[in-house]
């Protein structure tokens, strides 16, 4: 297969994760005899230094063009602390997510056999979690109507869904569920908010059509409380973005680290992989960045175009990097840490 893959390194560790990504990729590719193009475009903080804008026109240009994307991380320390910045690095994600409509975010949380005793959680508790989150990534709050009056002293952001982007992400859900276990979950707060309502209405009004699925509605607030008591419990979450986000990043520490986690931001003609994790900044240009949720991230990347097998190749041998203890100082625990580019280089000479 020819693949066309736009790569957005970003900012922070984005550039250094996203290196040990495309090794592994390129030792898949020569495996099992693909072809990838890699079309590096600039994004975030890196791509306002040298254009002025997160998300320039050439770099949308370059990801629409292509068949994936592979994106690092955005976001730099000088915008966070500073909110009067016109420009942010992460208007350019969310730019990115709108225009090329990337509307189901698939946020995976699952345990590593060998990392089981690292994460904060007791064993017990965690042992056999595999749920996997869709959030919904271009309506809601993030996208809604803001501003200030009052002078300034009085702001407000504005929280809207049609029913049309609760279906096509619901959708997503119920067939997610219908190959996994069967069962989804609704995540809402329909006790106090409009805009649950009408999310529960409609998936209500769709499980008919998926009679071998088995919905549940919970309250967000009850859900980011059983997620860290018995989240093997779950399996299908959907939800909206807000919720999506604070969620997911709760979920992620299940795993150990949230240097783990990859995700998959899919749209109707175009996807995006990329993992969870943030910029981290201070541990930028420093080689100590956990690539493993990168690498994983390109394992769905596969995954998309139905290349399981060498989906199944990058996770395996992703699992026995962490079995053998070739891990990044965020795993290594006293042990020997590694690089994040002899994390990668053992990668790609071990599939
Ligand atoms: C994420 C991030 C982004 C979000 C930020 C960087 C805008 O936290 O992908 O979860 O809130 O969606
Ligand atoms: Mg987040």
């Amino acid at each position: 297969m020819k693949l066309n893959v736009a790569l957005l390194a970003g900012d922070g560790i984005g550039p250094e994760v996203i290196d040990q990504a495309v090794k592994v990729c390129n030792v898949i590719a020569t495996k099992f005899n693909h072809e990838i193009n890699w079309r590096p475009a600039l994004t975030g903080a890196a791509a306002i230094d040298a254009v002025g804008d997160p998300y320039p026109d050439e770099t949308h240009e370059i990801c629409i063009t292509s068949d994936a994307v592979l994106f690092g991380a955005i976001g730099h320390p000088k915008y966070d602390n500073d909110p009067s910045a016109k420009v942010r690095p992460e208007q350019g994600l969310l730019r990115m997510r709108q225009k090329l409509g990337l509307f189901a975010n698939v946020r995976p949380t699952f345990t590593f056999p060998s990392l089981i005793d690292k994460s904060p959680l007791k064993r017990e508790r965690i042992e056999g979690t595999d749920l996997v989150f869709l959030r919904e990534l271009t309506g809601g709050i993030y996208f809604g109507k803001r501003g200030r009056e009052d002078n300034g002293d009085t702001a407000y952001d504005t929280c809207t869904y049609t029913r049309k982007e609760v279906q096509r992400l619901a959708k997503k859900g119920f067939e997610m569920a219908q190959k996994r276990s069967k069962r989804l979950c609704c995540v809402d707060k329909a006790n106090v908010l409009e805009t649950s309502r009408l999310w529960r209405e409609t998936v209500q009004a769709m499980e008919k059509d998926y009679p071998d699925v088995e919905v549940s509605y919970e309250f967000v607030d009850a859900v980011a409380m059983r997620l860290v008591q018995w989240p093997s419990e779950y399996d299908v979450l959907i939800t909206e973005n807000l919720f999506g986000d604070i969620l997911t990043d709760e979920a992620s520490v299940i795993s150990g680290s949230m240097g783990l986690m990859p995700s998959a931001s899919i749209g109707e003609s175009i996807s995006l992989y990329e993992p969870i994790h943030g910029s981290y900044p201070q541990a930028a240009g420093k080689d100590i960045a956990n690539p493993l949720a990168t690498v994983l991230s390109a394992a769905m990347l596969f995954d998309g175009f139905n290349l399981s097998d060498e989906a199944e190749a990058i996770r395996k041998v992703v699992n026995e990097s962490l079995s053998e203890g070739i891990v990044t100082e965020d795993l290594a625990e006293g042990g020997k840490a590694y690089k994040t580019s002899e994390v990668g280089d053992w990668l790609a000479s071990h599939i």
